[in-house]
């Protein structure tokens, strides 16, 4: 048995064998939305959407719109980049000024994630707070880091992202209409959308018993739309009793969940589910998330028309700029305490 570095072991309660039941038959939605297309048959897709965000808070899209091409363009062209050595790699490092491009050490709830990843912003530049201070009303600019080999990476990355940033509105559209809610409702809130991408590679493991590609969490986003390969690994907690699933691969489909944001939004009715990657002895593997994110300005809490004296505020209101300015910096190293987490902006019953 080979030996793991220390800061790589999950907690048992962790790890890939807690909670799993191999074999089991309930699988999470997979949506086709030329369905789309079929006006008789829009209001059935919209229930779907709702229906799967409230029970998974996962679900799978096909016939999304997302050209196979650029996804391809994209998957072929970061393979590249991540085979190059180390020192290529980290001349365009994440650093803390501009907290975006190459990354090997991040830390999930303080454990490291088995992972490299590439984060790209899809403004660029980016306006956020220029300090976690409350009082502090700075903004800055922040700027993506791009490699020159291979040449076609940057365009490669801005072609991909249109698509899947379109697809996010349309998705967004989609869910603010199960809600009851007007196709638009929440389109202001993205006039300096802070989304970002991020291209997740896994590399083989020699103990998956003990480590995670990325441990379980919460996305902290608005809604996430994943691009994963065939090799498999992503699971989600169940959220009527937090038994793990494996969200199997489909071909050319994206997998979406609700983050955060939209849970918050939802007061709860729409489920932020917690998931993670388990890894494997043999294959490597790649993921491409886009996280769509509000502007920093925003202030994230339930929303006036889901609220009621039936149906309380569950959440107490948040700067998203500020949230997501402490939680980047708390990426950067271990810290003594857990980082920043939605549930410290739940109301206290
Ligand atoms: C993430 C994430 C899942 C995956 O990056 O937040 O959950 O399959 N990734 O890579
Ligand atoms: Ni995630």
């Amino acid at each position: 048995m080979e030996d793991l570095d220390p800061t790589y072991i999950q907690a048992p309660e962790h790890r890939s064998d807690s909670n799993f039941i191999p074999n089991q038959p309930e699988e999470i939605p997979v949506i086709d939305l030329s369905r789309l297309d079929d006006p008789e048959d829009v209001q059935n897709v919209i229930s779907e959407i709702g229906d799967a965000c409230e029970k998974w808070g996962f679900f799978q899209v096909i016939n999304h719109g997302v050209p196979s091409d650029a996804r391809q363009r994209v998957e072929k062209t970061v393979k590249m980049f991540f085979d190059l050595p180390m020192e290529e790699k980290i001349k365009v490092k994440r650093d803390e000024v501009n907290p975006v491009g190459y990354h090997d050490g991040e830390h999930t709830k303080n454990v490291k994630d088995w992972k490299e990843v590439f984060d790209i912003y899809f403004k660029d530049p980016m306006v956020i707070p220029s300090s976690t201070d409350p009082e502090d009303e700075g903004l800055r600019l922040v700027y993506n880091k791009w490699p020159q080999s291979p040449s076609d990476f940057r365009e490669a990355c801005e072609v991909y992202a249109k698509h899947a940033e379109k697809l996010a509105f349309k998705l967004l559209e989609l869910i603010s209409l199960s809600l009851g809610l007007p196709k638009e409702r929440f389109h202001d809130y993205f006039k300096e959308q802070m989304s970002f991408f991020r291209i997740n590679r896994y590399p083989p493991c020699p103990r998956p018993d003990l480590a995670l590609g990325v441990g379980h969490h919460k996305d902290a986003d608005v809604i996430s739309l994943l691009a994963q390969d065939e090799v498999g690994g992503l699971q989600v907690s169940r959220r009527s009793d937090g038994v793990w699933f494996p969200i199997r691969p489909v071909p050319n489909a994206l997998v979406i969940n609700i983050g955060n944001c939209m849970e918050i939004w939802t007061n709860d009715k729409y489920w932020s589910a917690e998931h993670r990657v388990v890894v494997n002895t043999t294959r490597e593997r790649y993921s491409i998330p886009f996280f769509l994110l509000p502007s920093h300005d925003v202030e994230v809490k339930p929303l006036d028309e889901i609220v009621s004296p039936e149906n309380p505020p569950r959440y107490k209101g948040y700067k998203w700029g500020k949230f997501y300015v402490s939680r980047n910096r708390s990426d950067f190293r271990k810290l003594e305490i857990e980082n920043i987490q939605i549930d410290d902006f739940k109301v206290k019953t």
